[in-house]
């Protein structure tokens, strides 16, 4: 099958290393296992093989359903699994759901799966699923880290620290083992270098103690000190407000070229992106690019020919900012000032000191190695090249400021530049 096509219909099928680390991490189930997507059946196979258990698949995909038919000794239904009735009769579920999306859906279709996968355990039954990462940290994935929290006790969150476990799927996936029922723990948080080997315990956490609404990423990236010295401290959100840049959807115009014949009295400095910036504390004259705002209308000549029989001219009004917060960031983290409030764009955030704050404060804040090593945490990152993105909301309300300069500078930096090195490892 092509591989757009395998893209589409979720179809990546899970290397044997991964299915046998993942039955591993469970006790025999003593009754059946299900696997909800199984593809020609290979989760099936291991676990009858492990376990002499009966087994049960479903699958959609007429090809995947012929193999699995013509391999796996069990019932292999040719059902949609997401509304297939539940018969509360299966002791493990296991398997590695679609990361895909159905068309107009805000999430991906593994979370509807984990959502149905209840109604088909018996109690005290289990799941032992392969997900895309994207739950943990996602406003999204909210649904399920509540309902692991609720009806489970979570057992196992694992993640791999070495290779992908899906070479060429733009993806990175974590492993959830968790038994239907109340009475949770100790929620074990691991990574695993290699499949074969054994699993590093990087923390337990007590499971009454986890939030939904909170991002779970970190119990697997950040140093104890990320979770002790950002107690008590507050959002950036109540420090300064925090703002898109311009979004033109049009920066051949809006942005013009030097050559532009636009009078100098419509051009305004502009910081275009972060590659355009100087250097972290720079001066308005050192910016190269212009943003076209017309102060008068009609437009004089010379802005007027460039606008021609263009409708629309004029930019939604912004208030130049002095200090910045970079929208994504690959390595070198800096966040820039300006000796002048100037504009900027969309790739930018603009940092508006609520009243009685300090700008130099505010900018020797973000740019402190608390602020890099909480950024890591609170971004998103872009496979391939590995940038960090960070989204309006969680730079408002996910990072942190300390009131009160904080200890361990040292270490806090040694983290940030150990947890930049991970991020940029983990993305290839
Ligand atoms: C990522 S593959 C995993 C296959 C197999 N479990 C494995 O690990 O090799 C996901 C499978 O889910 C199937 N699938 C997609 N949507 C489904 C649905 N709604 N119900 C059941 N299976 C579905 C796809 O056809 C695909 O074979």
């Amino acid at each position: 099958m092509p591989a757009a096509e395998r893209h589409g219909r979720g179809q990546y099928f899970t290397p044997l290393e991964l299915i046998s680390f993942v039955l591993g991490l469970c006790p025999d189930p003593d009754g059946l296992v299900m696997d909800p997507a199984c593809g020609s059946g290979r989760f099936l196979l291991a676990a009858s093989a492990r376990w002499g258990c009966p087994v049960r698949g479903y699958e959609t995909d007429a090809g995947a359903l012929e193999v699995a038919r013509a391999q796996v000794d069990g019932e292999v239904i040719g059902d949609d699994f997401v509304s297939a009735e539940g018969r509360g009769d299966v002791s493990l579920i296991v398997g590695n759901p679609p990361y895909v999306r159905r068309r107009g859906a805000k999430r991906d279709l593994y979370v509807d799966f984990v959502e149905r996968a209840a109604a088909h355990l018996r109690p005290g039954g289990r799941l032992a699923l392969v997900l895309s990462n994207a739950w943990m940290d996602t406003s999204y994935g909210e649904v399920i880290r509540s309902l692991l929290l609720r009806d489970y006790a979570i057992e196992w969150i694992v993640e791999g620290s070495g290779e992908n476990w899906f070479p060429g799927a733009k993806v990175r996936t974590v492993v959830v083992v968790a038994r239907l029922g109340a009475g949770g723990d100790r929620v074990r948080f691991g990574s695993v270098a290699e499949l074969s080997g054994g699993v590093d315990l990087l923390r337990a956490v007590d499971q009454g103690a986890m939030r939904g609404d909170e991002a779970w990423g970190p119990y697997l990236r950040a140093p104890d000190l990320w979770f002790s010295s950002r107690e008590g401290m507050q959002p950036l959100g109540q420090f300064a407000e925090i703002r898109r840049g311009f979004t033109t959807n049009d920066n051949g115009f809006f942005y013009p070229p030097a050559d532009s014949g636009i009078e100098e009295r419509c051009l305004e400095p502009l910081l275009k992106g972060p590659k355009r910036v100087p250097g972290a504390l720079f001066s308005a004259e050192e910016v190269r690019d212009r943003v076209f705002l017309c102060p008068e209308d009609p437009p004089p000549p010379g802005a007027a020919a460039w606008i021609g029989d263009r409708e629309a001219w004029t930019l939604r009004a912004q208030e130049p900012a002095r200090l910045f917060l970079l929208k994504g960031y690959h390595r070198t983290f800096r966040q820039p000032m300006c000796t002048t409030p100037i504009h900027y764009d969309q790739q930018i955030y603009g940092v508006y000191p609520r009243a009685g704050v300090s700008l130099d404060w505010l900018a020797r804040s973000l740019n402190s190695p608390w602020t890099q090593l909480d950024l890591e945490m609170a971004g998103r990152v872009n496979f391939g090249d590995g940038v960090l993105w960070l989204a309006l909301n969680d730079a408002r309300h996910k990072l942190r400021l300390p009131a009160e300069p904080l200890e361990h500078e040292a270490e806090i930096a040694a983290a940030a530049a150990a947890a930049t090195e991970r991020r940029l490892r983990l993305a290839k």
